[in-house]
């Protein structure tokens, strides 16, 4: 079917009390993992890309590839722009046909977060397009960065009902002891956090981060509110993996699908794997 917007699979997984998975991919074979892998466990899907992605593989072959994989599925798939840092980002994507955004001005002062949001929402919404914002910071292992610190980076509930109140952005990424491209399931949550912030702003919440996060911690936070959860991390380590195995295999081998075979299998499994916990199989159709 033809893309469908976060606003549409939101209002199920909310009626519903489970989170849709968020995939990040960067090349064709990811892209067909992910929505194979919905396909078949009848599950929506989000397939999201990042600027880095977008830079890697091209703005108009990323939607070419997921707008065409889409096509041949019966489930809904939504293209969603991750972590879009400037208001051109998402301008681009929003041409080029991208049917949900995000604008990250977690690393800006709160008034200037305000107004590029609202100002990505104002043109977004007149032609049915949802926007992700973020408040509190989601910090990534790089930063090397203490408990306290992240801790520190946490988003305040006040300051997000503020927030969502000031840019009516359609679903939220929260900081709430998250922390993006974690090698070891260790991230713990502040799951109080969470329940009061999703009491406080009643729209979705979206959690970053997801590849560091223990499964209890990922039902504790379905269960308090979240409905986007972003796994990227996983996939990229089960996408490497398959082509070192499949090296180790056959060392001879010169034919790249055949290299590739295993790192598509292993993605699809993760994606697989991740929807069972998230709860959105058979939300499909
Ligand atoms: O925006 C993407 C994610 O937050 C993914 O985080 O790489 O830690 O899974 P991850
Ligand atoms: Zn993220």
């Amino acid at each position: 079917m033809v893309l469908v917007t976060s606003r549409e699979i939101f209002q199920r997984a909310e009626e519903e009390k489970y989170a849709v998975g968020a995939f990040n991919a960067n090349n064709l074979e990811m892209v067909q993992a992910i929505i194979e892998a919905a396909e078949e466990e009848n599950a929506p899907v989000i397939l999201q890309a990042s600027q880095g992605a977008i830079k890697y593989a091209g703005l108009e072959f990323i939607v070419g590839m997921v707008t065409t994989a889409a096509k041949e599925v019966k489930v809904p798939v939504v293209l969603h722009l991750d972590h879009g840092t400037d208001f051109e980002q998402n301008v681009r994507c929003l041409r080029a046909g991208f049917t949900s955004l995000m604008f990250d001005g977690s690393a800006l002062p709160f008034e200037k977060n305000v107004e590029i949001t609202r100002k990505i929402v104002e043109i977004a919404h007149p032609v049915g397009v949802p926007v992700e914002a973020e408040i509190g910071k989601v910090a990534g292992t790089e930063d090397h960065i203490t408990v306290s610190e992240v801790e520190a980076l946490m988003t305040d509930p006040d300051e997000a009902r503020r927030f969502v109140e000031l840019t009516k952005c359609d679903s939220l990424a929260v900081a709430v002891g998250n922390v993006h491209r974690m090698l070891t399931r260790t991230a713990k949550l502040d799951i109080p956090r969470i329940r009061k912030i999703k009491e406080l702003v009643g729209i979705p919440l979206v959690l970053h981060g997801a590849t560091g996060i223990p499964d209890d911690g990922i039902r504790d936070a379905i269960a308090a509110g979240v409905r986007k959860i972003n796994i990227a991390t996983e996939l990229n380590r089960a996408f490497v993996n398959g082509i070192k195995e499949s090296i180790q295999k056959m060392p001879e081998e010169v034919d790249p699908r055949k290299v590739l075979k295993k790192s598509k299998e292993n993605v699809k499994a993760a994606v697989k794997e991740k929807m069972r916990l998230f709860g959105c199989i058979g939300k499909g159709v």
